[in-house]
């Protein structure tokens, strides 16, 4: 029988004192008898489950399969729910409320006589903000992916989520889709439980948490409402209680060669650009220094494998791949670009895991010698228009704007631009460069994912399908065009982006990674003294809380009261 007197649980349960009687009166409360936990560590299910969350609909009954799991390696389960943020029914934007989430995760799990938690996660932000949260609280955890929903089909066709919802959208802005088509797509590219299935920021950050370690090899890439995904969160349930017994903490794990691998595999899988962010975040919390550096010459190192789309040309969604092998046939394709002796959340290492990792299908997971594209997924820009950096997506871009000079068309808001993209005789040709602005962290607010700015309907209608784009927001990981995001600093506190006027001329030169404006030192400095702030965009609650302490995208967008360095937290009184 392993030694229980260093778990958290028992200075809850064990003791012979007052509190300890009513802890343990009120656990009897709920049907339990002392022999359920007494010698078992406590494991929380961090079950990040709402009706208002689509992509995460299995999970309503998946933590019964965690639960039996807990229960066949000793442990005592218990459930506990957390705010769930369905991307797609949350505005202004699910990055508003991802640090909500990590407080609450952290705070939860130092709440509670907590010995080790299961992290359900999957839809963009939930995966972050589930290892945020349980990162600063470092008691053992084990992430659980939602996993990829089915593909889409409608009419014979293949549908990936975003991807296609953008491209059939502006195919029926050109009038090209009938209204049973529109219905047929309506009710097909989103057909089961599961989390967008292209390369989506759902897909790629719980293929990071994998790759750094935090969830079992293949976890993944299971689609939801595959058996294999009740088997696996079985084994989660098991392995936590493991887990607990060998304290293997994230800390453990998340080291800077963990996170570095995170991006190796973010890399060949052609991420979304949601990731930067994201990992630069968890780094942070787990006083791990990763920057936009770190992904830039990754990038340049590791070509794009994954076929799916948004990337390439790609049909391929990731259902297929799943059938091709998954996750540990890409991590065994790039296994001379990962640092291998890293534990992970099985005990053993990277290298370890990958050891009959097959890939079975050449054409989804490509060989070294045949990628999808060349370089990696992202390339990091800088120049007087983004001091501290943007960020470009160049394999799901139109070739022909990697080096391109145009003409500035610049909206302070999303309505103005929407009226211009709306009109059909609009003054844009597709060499000119759209700015978007005031729709970062600050201004956004939450960094909506504005950035894959729509095609305006002129230029729909003359057949142009790609131009550039530029805006301090994010896009979803489904987007594809050429479009700068991540602009920082942002417009709203005063960015350079905030100084641009519309006939500016605008040089993008992404080999040579740089975005500039043709405008001298001396004249941005004459607009600059009379740039005018805008007043803050809440006056209470979360939001104003997120919008004084909000850092930059380039910094992760944590708060700066959560980094690692600000302090420690609380303690925990021995009460
Ligand atoms: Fe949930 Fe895309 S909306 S993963
Ligand atoms: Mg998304």
């Amino acid at each position: 029988m392993p030694k229980l007197e260093h778990l958290r649980s028992q200075r809850w349960l064990a003791r012979n004192e007052f509190r300890s009687f009513n802890h343990r009166s009120r656990i009897m409360q709920m049907g339990y008898d002392p022999q359920d936990w007494e010698g078992k560590p406590l494991i929380a299910i961090l079950n990040n489950w709402n009706d208002f969350n689509p992509c995460h609909q299995h999970f309503k009954h998946r933590s019964e399969e965690v639960k039996r799991g807990v229960l066949q390696a000793g442990g005592f389960p218990l459930e506990l729910p957390t705010v769930s943020l369905g991307e797609v029914l949350i505005k202004p934007s699910a990055l508003l409320y991802r640090n909500m989430l990590a407080m609450e995760v952290e705070e939860m799990i130092r709440a509670y006589p907590v010995d080790g938690v299961v992290l359900m996660g999957g839809c963009d932000k939930t995966t972050p903000a589930m290892l945020l949260g349980a990162t600063s609280a470092d008691v053992p955890a084990i992430f659980l992916p939602a996993g990829p929903m089915l593909r889409g089909m409608s009419r014979g066709q293949t549908l990936g989520s975003g991807s296609d919802a953008f491209k059939y959208w502006d195919e029926r802005r050109a009038g090209t889709i009938s209204e049973p088509q529109w219905m047929s797509i309506m009710g097909g590219i989103a057909r089961s439980a599961g989390t967008c299935m292209t390369m989506g920021t759902a897909s790629t950050m719980m293929s990071i948490a994998e790759a750094i370690g935090m969830a079992l090899p293949g976890a993944a890439s299971i689609p939801a409402v595959d058996a294999s995904h009740q088997r696996m969160a079985t084994a989660c349930g098991r392995r936590i209680v493991e887990m607990v017994h060998e304290d293997l903490r994230p800390s453990r794990i998340q080291t800077r060669d963990a996170f570095l691998n995170g991006i190796t595999v973010a890399m060949a899988l052609g991420c979304s650009t949601n990731a930067i962010i994201h990992l630069i975040a968890q780094a942070r919390r787990a006083q791990q220094e990763i920057s936009l550096d770190d992904f830039d010459r990754i990038s340049r190192e590791v070509p794009v494998l994954a076929n799916i789309r948004p990337n390439g040309s790609s049909q391929y969604l990731m259902e297929d791949f799943y059938y091709a092998g998954g996750l540990r046939a890409l991590m065994q394709r790039v296994k001379d670009h990962l640092r291998l002796d890293q534990v992970t959340v099985t005990g053993r290492t990277v290298g370890e895991n990958l050891e009959d990792a097959e890939c079975f299908n050449d054409d989804v997971i490509r060989p070294w010698s045949d990628p999808v594209y060349r370089e990696g997924a992202l390339a990091v820009l800088r120049g007087n228009l983004a001091p501290d950096g943007c960020v470009i997506k160049p394999s799901a871009m139109s070739e022909k704007f990697l080096r391109h000079t145009g003409k500035a068309l610049v909206f302070d808001d999303y309505p103005s631009m929407k009226k211009m993209l709306d009109d059909e005789h609009a003054e844009v040709t597709e060499d000119d460069v759209i700015v978007l602005r005031n729709a970062g962290p600050k201004g956004g607010p939450g960094m909506p994912e504005w950035g894959m700015i729509p095609m305006p309907v002129k230029l729909l209608k003359e057949g142009k399908r790609d131009m550039l784009r530029i805006s301090d927001a994010r896009m979803s990981g489904t987007s594809y065009g050429a479009c700068v995001l991540h602009v920082a600093p942002e417009a709203f506190v005063g960015g350079n982006l905030a100084l641009v006027r519309s006939g500016d001329r605008i040089v993008i030169d992404v080999p040579a990674r740089s975005l500039r404006l043709e405008v001298s030192d001396e004249e941005l400095a004459r607009r600059r003294a009379g740039w005018k702030p805008q007043p803050p965009r809440f006056a209470r609650g979360y939001g104003w809380m997120f919008t004084q302490h909000i850092l930059q995208a380039n910094e992760g967008c944590d708060m700066d009261f959560l980094q690692a360095q600000f302090g420690e937290a609380a303690g925990e009184p021995d009460i």
